[in-house]
């Protein structure tokens, strides 16, 4: 598999595009996107939802849903198995019908204009089909005719965009001789293919490797900010969530139980306790004993717990969130003072698994609505 390109990103071509009424993203027509003036405060919001709801009979797939993904930004939608995240994206393809509520994406009500929803938006789906007898360069040359994209501007969007994703090696193969991976980065590379303002991935990465997870996430950070895209992306791996996206929407029971950025989740749904990781050279039990006075002594830490494994790190609970600089600053100055061999001493930023966690067993114990 060839890396993908870490060239810059192709400039909007201006393929023409028809007008929505009421584009608040201002992305309509096919004009590169021009930088917003200092002040600008018009809403930026591609994908923009209020009370979107799906009932099946009496499962409530997706309740009240009130969601805003703006351009220039990743949102990550978080959640279990079945917490409504594929029945979401489905409604703002129009791919399924609100049972209530409603969604703009690109200015449109997806509901009436699917058509042009879907010409707008690239999108992969949670299982990607392609013609299997045809090589993945074909099955894209097939994408950009439905999308009636002319054949001089089609051929170099699809050489980039297998770059883009590291498939040009494999770019003339037949796609069913393709692996799962390779399916996935198709699917990148197609929703690409029609230069769009907004993409819309369901689970992304789920059968791609890890080296690959991590160009396929700078990818889609490059075309964030170097394009001013806005990408909506489901998934239930934490780490990559985190580490990719901008803002979080948790999810549970076809509920928005929280959103916001890291920080702004882990204010709502911590418990008021950061932690600092400091590492010692410590010869026996005695120069461990004098480490954990030394932790213990220092204001704002509250709890000390000594390293898991032989060469870990002591771990200081500190309280109230936000006192983290100072210790770390007091433990350097203590063992400077104690003549203690520090080695490393770091603040260690709350996990979205923690934060994650605690937001599904509140909504769990009923309070929800509190949170949302
Ligand atoms: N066509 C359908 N008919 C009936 N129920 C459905 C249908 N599609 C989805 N559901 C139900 O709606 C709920 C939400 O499903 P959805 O596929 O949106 O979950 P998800 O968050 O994408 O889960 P996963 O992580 O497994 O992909 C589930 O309980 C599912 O069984
Ligand atoms: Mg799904």
């Amino acid at each position: 598999m060839t890396a993908p390109s870490t060239r810059p990103i192709r400039k909007k071509t201006g393929r023409p595009r028809s007008t929505a009424d009421n584009d608040p993203a201002g992305a309509a027509a096919g004009r590169a996107r021009p930088a917003r003036p200092a002040g600008d405060d018009r809403p930026r919001a591609p994908i923009r939802t209020r009370g979107l709801t799906k009932e099946y009979g009496d499962l409530v797939a997706v309740d009240h849903l009130d969601l805003e993904v703006h351009a220039g930004e990743i949102f990550g939608l978080l959640g279990q198995n079945g917490a409504g995240k594929t029945t979401t994206i489905l409604m703002l393809l129009g791919l399924a019908e609100p049972t209530a509520g409603q969604a703009r994406v690109v200015g449109l009500d997806p509901a009436r204009h699917p058509l042009e929803v879907k010409r707008r938006v690239g999108y992969l789906p949670d299982a990607v089909g392609f013609y299997g007898d045809m090589s993945g360069r074909d099955n894209l040359r097939y994408t950009a005719r439905l999308n009636r994209i002319p054949r001089a501007e089609a051929e170099p969007a699809i050489d980039e965009a297998l770059e883009q994703v590291g498939l040009a090696a494999r770019a003339d193969s037949p796609t069913d001789t393709y692996s799962r991976g390779m399916l996935q980065r198709l699917g990148i590379a197609d929703a690409l293919i029609k230069d769009p303002d907004v993409l819309i991935l369901d689970e992304p990465t789920t059968a791609i490797d890890p080296l690959g997870v991590k160009e396929i996430l700078d990818l889609l950070r490059s075309l964030v900010t170097e394009r001013q895209m806005a990408i909506l992306l489901s998934s239930h791996l934490l780490n990559q969530v985190q580490s990719v996206c901008d803002r979080i929407g948790i999810f549970a029971a076809g509920r928005l139980i929280g959103q916001g950025t890291m920080p702004e989740l882990a204010h709502r749904f911590g418990d008021d306790i950061a932690h600092v990781e400091a590492e010692f050279e410590t010869a026996d039990e005695a120069g461990a004993a004098r480490v954990r006075e030394v932790l213990a002594a220092i204001p704002g830490v509250v709890d000390v717990a000594a390293p898991s494994r032989p060469d870990g790190a002591w771990v200081a609970s500190v309280s109230p969130v936000g006192e983290e600089t100072r210790v770390r600053r007091s433990i350097l100055a203590a063992a400077a003072a104690t003549g203690l061999d520090l080695t490393s001493v770091r603040s260690v930023p709350p996990s979205l698994d923690d934060i994650y966690r605690r937001a599904v067993e509140r909504a769990a114990h009923g309070h929800a609505r509190d949170v949302r």
